[in-house]
């Protein structure tokens, strides 16, 4: 098979493989698109130590082609969308059967959208800081993936007032469709709402955010950190604070989930994708990219420059040409 390799130049090439062989436990899917996705800049770009080569891609989407030892026969044919650790950008992947989820109707396209950063949005939401009906709600990353599905699983939850941090006016305006009462500039927060207690905040970016965040604490409010996107410094919480507001810091990580409980990660995702097959919910795919592309489509989501969801198009695409890598571009 046809299959993207991130080198050790850091450079992406196709080049051809062996395909992969379901284990016990685990399905082959003949992936239609993959889900470009943060993960992808943090490894391309070095901050995510694999070993080279590496066949990038977390996020598939296409049809169960075969099971290994002790997964259901009659899987063989069915729509996924799936989560990988690695291997999507490719025309077959390996994964576990649990974390292959049948589609229910939602397009394939659209299903290779739905990635990681739905149902961690549904866990943060629900499982993580459990909003409650008439909740006020502060998330930053707003206009992200992440963001915009975490808006609209807190206003499906009957959050009171939902709030969210963007870097710029476009992306103001972006994540203003999600179901943000107010949506602020990054520049803008604390100050703009030093006026306002959150009853959750969720907070993917870290350092000097999470301090201002944790003072912005309601009582009895819970601040989920689940990403340093702008920042790894040790951010510190003294919990005899914490415990005189009855504030809770917690954390969430889905990677480690999908190892640790694959069964609780996968009944998110499926909570998730029927609220998405029913129209309750919006994965906003806007840009596809052939797999030559790979490049330049994670050089946008890593400069801001992409609004809503990027995937790959990946079945009957992944041809023989060489991918230009950053070098060449
Ligand atoms: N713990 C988990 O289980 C888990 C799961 C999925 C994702 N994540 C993490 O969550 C974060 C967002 O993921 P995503 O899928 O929503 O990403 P995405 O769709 O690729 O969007 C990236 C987001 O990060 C924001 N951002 C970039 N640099 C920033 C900075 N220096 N300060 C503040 N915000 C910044 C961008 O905001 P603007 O465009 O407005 O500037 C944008 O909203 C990533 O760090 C990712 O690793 C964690």
């Amino acid at each position: 098979m046809r299959a993207i390799i991130l080198d050790g130049d850091d450079n992406y090439r196709i080049t051809e493989l062996d395909e992969p062989v379901p284990g016990p436990g685990e399905v082959a899917i003949r992936v239609a698109y993959a889900g470009i996705q943060w993960g992808d800049t943090m490894v391309r770009d070095g901050h995510f130590p694999v070993p080279r080569p590496f066949v990038p891609g977390f996020e598939a989407s296409g049809h169960i082609i075969a099971v290994g030892a002790g997964v259901d026969e009659g899987r063989v044919g069915e729509p996924v969308a799936a989560l990988t650790t690695a291997g999507a950008y490719a025309e077959v992947v390996a994964t576990p059967a649990v974390l292959a989820l049948p589609t229910g109707g939602v397009p394939l396209r659209t299903a290779a959208g739905f990635g990681w950063g739905t149902p961690t949005a549904y866990d943060l939401v629900h499982h993580a800081a459990r909003v409650r009906a008439g909740e006020s709600v502060l998330i930053h990353a707003a206009a992200g993936g992440v963001g915009t599905l975490a808006a609209q699983f807190a206003e499906l939850a009957g959050a009171g007032r939902i709030v969210g941090v963007v870097g710029s006016p476009r992306r103001a305006a972006y994540a203003a469709q999600f179901g943000f009462d107010r949506v602020l500039l990054r520049d803008e927060f604390p100050a703009e709402i030093a006026h306002e207690q959150f009853d959750v905040v969720l907070d993917p970016v870290g350092g000097q955010t999470r301090r201002d965040s944790l003072q912005a604490l309601a009582p009895h409010g819970r601040l989920v950190a689940y990403g340093n996107i702008g920042s790894y410094e040790p951010v510190l919480a003294d919990t005899n604070d914490l415990l005189m507001a009855g504030t809770s810091l917690v954390t969430y990580n889905s990677n480690l989930l999908s190892r640790t409980h694959p069964d609780r990660l996968a009944h998110s995702a499926r909570q998730a994708l029927e609220l998405l097959a029913h129209g309750r919910i919006r994965v906003d795919v806007t840009a596809e990219y052939d797999p030559e592309e790979l490049d330049v489509a994670v050089t946008r989501l890593r400069e801001g420059a992409t609004d809503g969801k990027s995937v790959l198009r990946v079945a009957d695409r992944l041809g023989a040409r060489s991918v230009a890598g950053r070098s060449g571009r």
